[in-house]
């Protein structure tokens, strides 16, 4: 059922404010402060320990996993690595007994995460699996793990399974770095607060889903889009440029901002839009220089803001505002407006936005 929506993409992004919210429901209590996760807290020993932390994934999944590579690592000073599964599994990895590897699976049914897993179980890894889908097989397989409650995901395309992967992977890192010790409590609460909020903030992240419709419409036909981002930031980068391709068939990049001087940058003329997520944080200035570069070259900015930023809303061509939130949280916010705005280029364009073609829901193939 669409709920009155005009597709699944649609309702299912719409709905982030209740599963983000139902994913942390009974488990995060900052009042309290505490996160209750009896995958975590059962196998805490193992992920405290941790000589390092393998996440494998693909597609969206994958970049949730990148997401949780810097959290985990600022908090935990764990190292953290983030495969692909579909190279991980062929290529002989180095697995260790004190490694933990953790699956990242909206389906449970990636054929490819799914061997990847088998693959480190049998060479002593400890599997934690994140999957939304209960009772899949990446969450039988798995030694423990956590699910991430976002309900039934119909749209090909994933959204609300996102959101809900990061939130998951962060009360993990969250949780390990508290009972480590490698966190202090201030900065502990501070973040389960922030944490919190996220529902609360998610309708002022959606709000403006008009405007991004008229942006849809003013540059849906482009050829081509470069996504930039930094930090916590980057991930997100690539998954709007995953969401464009999928959803509209237009050719996107993501690339962290920093590495557009590498090469991207030859592509940038006054033909492309380039889409900036530059919401408020410690690499701000640096992404201040990054959009600079780009007008430079007569490049077409589109950026994801926090509201007040009065620096890049008078140097951005259109800018998209999202509320204010620490640096850790800041991708469950500044991925909607993406997805909103792949979704409307698609629907500007015509296509089967629920549907994409030559996309299945879940790659059960490899
Ligand atoms: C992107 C998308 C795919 C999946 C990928 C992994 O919108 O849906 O890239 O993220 O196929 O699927 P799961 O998470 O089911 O393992």
């Amino acid at each position: 059922e669409k709920s009155g929506y005009d597709h699944f993409m649609l309702k299912e992004i719409f709905e982030q404010p209740h599963t983000i919210f139902d994913c942390l429901r009974g488990r995060l209590d900052a009042a309290a402060g505490t996160i209750t996760m009896a995958g975590v807290q059962n196998n805490i020993e193992q992920l405290k320990n941790a000589s390092r932390i393998i996440i494998v994934a693909c597609g969206t999944s994958w970049h949730a996993g990148l997401v949780a590579e810097y959290v985990i690592e600022e908090l935990c000073r764990i190292p953290v690595e983030v495969e692909y599964a579909s190279e991980f599994r062929y290529r002989n990895p180095v697995i260790h007994k004190g490694d933990v590897i953790i699956a990242v699976s909206q389906s449970g049914e990636t054929a490819d995460t799914l061997v990847a897993i088998e693959k480190a179980k049998e060479q002593g890894a400890t599997i934690f699996g994140v999957v939304n889908v209960v009772g899949s097989s990446i969450a039988r397989i798995s030694h423990a793990g956590a699910y991430t409650h976002a309900g039934p995901e119909i749209g090909v395309a994933s959204t609300k399974a996102f959101t809900a992967q990061v939130v998951v992977l962060t009360m993990i890192a969250l949780k390990i770095a508290h009972e480590k010790g490698s966190i202090d409590n201030k900065r502990f609460m501070h973040l389960l607060n922030e944490l919190q909020e996220i529902p609360e903030k998610v309708p002022a992240a959606l709000k403006d889903s008009e405007a991004i419709r008229k942006l849809a419409e003013k540059y849906k036909d482009a050829k081509d889009f470069l996504y930039l981002g930094r930090g916590y930031n980057f991930p997100i980068a690539l998954e709007g440029a995953l969401k464009l391709k999928e959803i509209s068939y237009i050719h996107a990049e993501g690339y962290p901002a920093a590495e557009m001087k590498h090469g991207p940058i030859a592509l940038v003329d006054e033909t492309l839009p380039v889409v900036f997520v530059a919401t408020k944080d410690s690499y701000h200035e640096k992404i201040v220089s990054n959009i600079q570069e780009i007008k430079a070259r007569k490049g077409k900015v589109i950026a994801v803001i926090t509201e007040g930023d009065e620096i890049i809303s008078k140097m951005a061509d259109d800018v998209i505002v999202v509320p204010a939130a620490d640096e850790l949280m800041a991708p469950l916010l500044s991925v909607i407006p993406l997805q909103l705005l792949a979704y409307y280029i698609g629907v500007a364009k015509g296509l089967d936005v629920d549907k994409p073609r030559n996309l299945a829901k879940s790659v059960t193939v490899e």
